[in-house]
């Protein structure tokens, strides 16, 4: 599907969120794999006491894992010189679909600025791949590829390949998305529903990092 193309994996609440703030408090990498039997495994093969074990399922930390997928829990203190092996619902997945992409960058609202720097230093095609939920369309990742497409504006010529992009551009302003706008998504009223409210505050706070995290030879790095 993603080609030799540039690809940025989007996934606001919360895989992407968390995969910038892992890696900006020195998290060595973070390695998406597709589910928690391989994440144990990979746990065993680099020694389990020098990684993290993380994620989620229905948005609930997994039993016997060090962490979940709240971004504000991946502390210096947690993550540094550490690997970060991550499974997730819809985030992940997203990253390890974008595998065979000539590059592919993790995007949030917590990195937009970097990632649009980043992207107005190409020239080839663009492809922003909204993670999305369970499959289907998440709003809060369209609200971030807005903003993405609206920053790159700042640099440099912009051309709209498709309704989608056009749409992301329309859902945004010149603002950044506010935290209720977040909180009104499916994504976001299922976290308030599990009581991780804090989480969408978190993931809405733009231009948090300037780091971009890159894909190389199956884990993400800064
Ligand atoms: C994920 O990040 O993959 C999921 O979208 C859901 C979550 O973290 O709660």
């Amino acid at each position: 599907m993603v080609g030799r193309r540039i690809v940025v994996v989007v996934d606001v609440l919360r895989a992407s969120s968390t995969i910038v703030e892992a890696l900006v408090n020195g998290a060595r990498s973070v390695l998406p794999v597709p589910s928690v039997d391989e994440a144990v495994r990979k746990a065993e093969e680099l020694g389990r006491d020098s990684v993290v074990l993380c994620g989620e399922r229905e948005s609930q930390p997994i039993r016997g894992f060090h962490l979940g997928n709240s971004p504000q829990e991946f502390t210096r203190g947690r993550v540094e010189d550490r690997a970060v092996i991550m499974t997730t619902t819809n985030g992940t997945v997203a990253v390890l679909a974008a595998a065979g992409a000539s590059r592919c960058y993790i995007g949030s609202i917590l990195n937009v600025g970097a990632i649009a720097r980043r992207l107005a230093e190409h020239d080839d095609d663009v492809l922003l791949l909204c993670a999305g939920k369970e499959g289907g369309f998440a709003a809060e990742d369209a609200l971030c590829a807005g903003r993405i497409l609206r920053r790159v504006r700042e640099h440099t010529r912009v051309v709209l390949g498709n309704d989608a992009a056009i749409t992301a551009v329309r859902l945004t302003g010149k603002r950044p998305v506010a935290a209720r706008a977040l909180a009104r998504t499916a994504a976001g009223r299922q976290l308030r529903q599990i009581g991780r409210a804090e989480d969408i505050v978190f993931c809405a706070q733009e231009d948090r990092h300037d780091s971009v995290p890159v894909l190389e030879d199956h884990r993400l790095q800064l």
